[in-house]
């Protein structure tokens, strides 16, 4: 502490110390150009959904957040930042592409630029939910702007180390990016341009042949700091209202992500003239009482095995809907029929309730899921890079 006293409210210097702050503070603010960075904001009340600013701490302080490290790290890192990564959409759209883009950058041997989880890019903490919104089950009215991405994720993505031996640079995070490539720095690539250049032909390429075709790309370039801008290419998905996205998914709309890989059970195999593909889809897409009922006492048939007596329902459906479907089920012999409604979180748990239930659907012995659905998507993949049995994940 011999410091403290230099410090002291007497001495001329600690007043000087005191003005000086604030006067810097406001130079900053109007001088320094536009970055990408936008707080995470701080916040008790729980009557709002919670923030998590002490895990954006913890990703600040990564340990690769550090000139001094020896390359691929530290100051010559080379960067990818996706410019262009989608936000306002689902956590799940938004995992999708992130992780491809992780992918990508991977591939191109560059430091990955992760984002927050985001649903707002202006200077406020929350954001109202649309009537037709995700979060219909939400006990709040508001969501969070942005969410640390370490709320929902902890893998190389956000930051942690890549498996022992591989040599990739691990993830930064885009606050550190915006620090150290600075926009002077930047090298702004155009897809569309590149598109064209590197000859992606999207009618013909496989996904894969334009993941590396572009890896091949950023890999041949020498540039530190490389922002990927404008459309890619990606997956588009859908919000809340199934009925009605069933409706219009069904007339051209084959299963989504990783529901449709090919070892599955459950094969999306629809019909070639257009009225019964769109029955056919449709049927594969909303789902009444009398479907669900139907449906597990048959998978429960196909998996004698698994001696299936519990099931949970992830679902934002209404409660008397949901009454209705576990009597149903009781009826049915089912021991206990839980759904998310009945899960009791915590405050910083609710923030993130729906990785609360992927967990669930990950874990259980067999999953069944919407093949239209990114969440269902996301669990499929979850549940494959975990090894369990293909046969035991079910797409209705
Ligand atoms: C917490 O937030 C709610 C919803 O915005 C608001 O009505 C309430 O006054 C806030 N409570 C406190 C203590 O700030």
């Amino acid at each position: 502490m011999p410091n403290r006293t230099r410090w002291s409210l007497n001495s001329p210097k600690s007043l000087l110390m005191f003005l000086i702050p604030p006067l810097i503070l406001v130079f900053i603010w109007r001088f320094l150009p536009r970055t990408d960075v936008f707080p995470i904001y701080s916040n008790e009340n729980t009557s709002l959904p919670p923030l998590y600013p002490d895990l954006q701490d913890e990703e600040r302080r990564l340990p690769q957040h550090n000139l001094d490290l020896p390359y691929p790290e530290g100051r010559s890192a080379k960067m990818l930042r996706f410019g262009n990564q989608i936000w306002g959409l689902g956590l799940n759209n938004q995992l999708q592409e992130t992780l491809l883009n992780t992918y990508i950058a991977y591939l191109a041997q560059r430091t990955y630029v992760f984002t927050p989880f985001t649903w707002d890019l202006n200077n406020r903490p929350f954001v109202p939910i649309a009537p037709d919104g995700h979060l219909v089950g939400s006990p709040y009215k508001v969501r969070p702007a942005r969410v640390p991405l370490t709320a929902y994720i902890n893998s190389p993505t956000t930051g942690s180390p890549w498996p022992p031996g591989d040599p990739a640079p691990r993830s930064v995070s885009v606050e550190w990016w915006d620090r150290v490539c600075p926009e002077s720095e930047r090298l702004h690539i155009n897809t569309a341009v590149v598109n064209a250049q590197i000859g992606v032909d999207f009618d013909k390429d496989e996904g894969i042949d334009i993941v590396e075709k572009w890896a091949k790309y950023i890999r041949s370039i020498e540039h530190r700091c490389i922002n990927i801008l404008f459309a890619t290419p990606r997956i588009i998905d859908f919000g809340g209202d199934y009925k009605r996205h069933c409706e219009w998914l069904s007339t051209f709309a084959s299963f989504e992500g990783w529901n449709r890989l090919p070892f599955l059970p459950d094969q999306f195999n629809p019909p070639s003239d257009s009225a019964s593909r769109a029955q056919y889809a449709l049927n594969r897409c909303w789902i009444e009482i009398d479907d669900v009922v139907k449906r597990l006492d048959k998978l429960r048939e196909e998996h004698p095995d698994a001696d299936l007596n519990n099931i949970f329902v992830s679902t934002n459906g209404p409660t008397e809907w949901l009454e209705e479907l576990k009597k149903r089920l009781w009826e049915k012999g089912w021991q206990s029929v839980v759904t998310s409604r009945d899960l009791e979180l915590s405050w910083r748990e609710q923030g993130v309730d729906n990785a609360v239930d992927m967990e669930l659907a990950a874990r259980g012995e067999v999953f069944l899921g919407n093949g239209y659905s990114s969440f269902s998507s996301t669990i499929v993949r979850i549940r494959m890079v975990r090894g369990l049995p293909p046969k035991n994940t079910r797409i209705w």
